[in-house]
């Protein structure tokens, strides 16, 4: 706290928007507003540090405001007997909720983990938010009960999400995304508790962390990952 009370934590225009208002800070006033008093430019002492070099890890403990669904949905798919790498996929599918932003997770998600996993675990978590909206009777899966409570019974998905779908459905890759959808369940038993120790080896063998540490490798989702790390940062 000493060091915010030196330094200015700026709230970005995506904060303002979910405020309902079309804001941004603005840099002078707000120095006219803190004498004295320099922008921060780094890590915000307010959030939980992250280490030089972090790793996927690090900021499941550290960024990821819950991680009980990731956790659950790939202990499900563990127990199931997926391979590692659909594994792998629904302990990430959702990072990009978790960590950012609601509105189109899947391809947050999926660019943020691109350059470190098989394209077809990318793929698959950025598909699975599409194809969650329609249900495969030949694998058993239907419509989300819990949709109808969330959107309504009307809600009919965009046609950018139906272009999608039928672009993912006659994919290759098809069911490992089809396997997130199964294995991305609600309902598990709020009461379990799944320990990310349990991923570890998985993450290990198909998550290529970087040696510069998640940020600073420069690859092209390192912003992503910077910007989860110093959300607040001026620029
Ligand atoms: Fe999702
Ligand atoms: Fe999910």
């Amino acid at each position: 706290m000493h060091e915010l009370s030196e330094r200015i934590a700026t709230k970005s225009t995506l904060f303002y928007l979910g405020d309902g208002k079309v804001e941004m800070a603005q840099g002078q006033a707000l120095l006219a507003a803190n004498p004295g008093k320099h922008f921060l430019m780094g890590a915000d002492p307010r959030l939980p540090p992250l280490p030089e070099k972090p790793t996927l890890i690090d900021f499941f403990k550290a960024r990821f405001a819950t991680t009980a669904h990731l956790l659950q949905s790939a202990a499900h798919a563990l127990k199931t007997g997926q391979p590692e790498k659909v594994v792998l996929a629904c302990l990430l599918h959702d990072i990009g909720v978790a960590s950012f932003i609601r509105c189109d997770h899947g391809y947050w998600g999926a660019q943020m983990i691109e350059p470190y996993v098989d394209a077809e675990v990318s793929w698959a978590v950025r598909m699975h938010q599409a194809l969650r909206f329609f249900p495969d009777p030949s694998v058993g899966y239907e419509y989300p009960e819990l949709y109808i409570k969330f959107f309504g019974d009307d809600y009919k998905p965009e046609p950018y999400i139906v272009a999608e779908y039928e672009r993912a459905r006659n994919h290759k890759w098809y069911m490992s995304a089809r396997l997130i959808t199964m294995n991305d369940i609600y309902s598990f038993d709020p009461n379990a508790r799944v320990d990310l120790n349990d991923f570890v080896d998985i993450i290990g063998r198909n998550f290529r962390q970087p040696k510069e540490g998640l940020g600073f490798d420069n690859s092209p989702s390192s912003h992503m990952w910077r910007t989860r790390m110093w959300p607040t940062r001026f620029l």
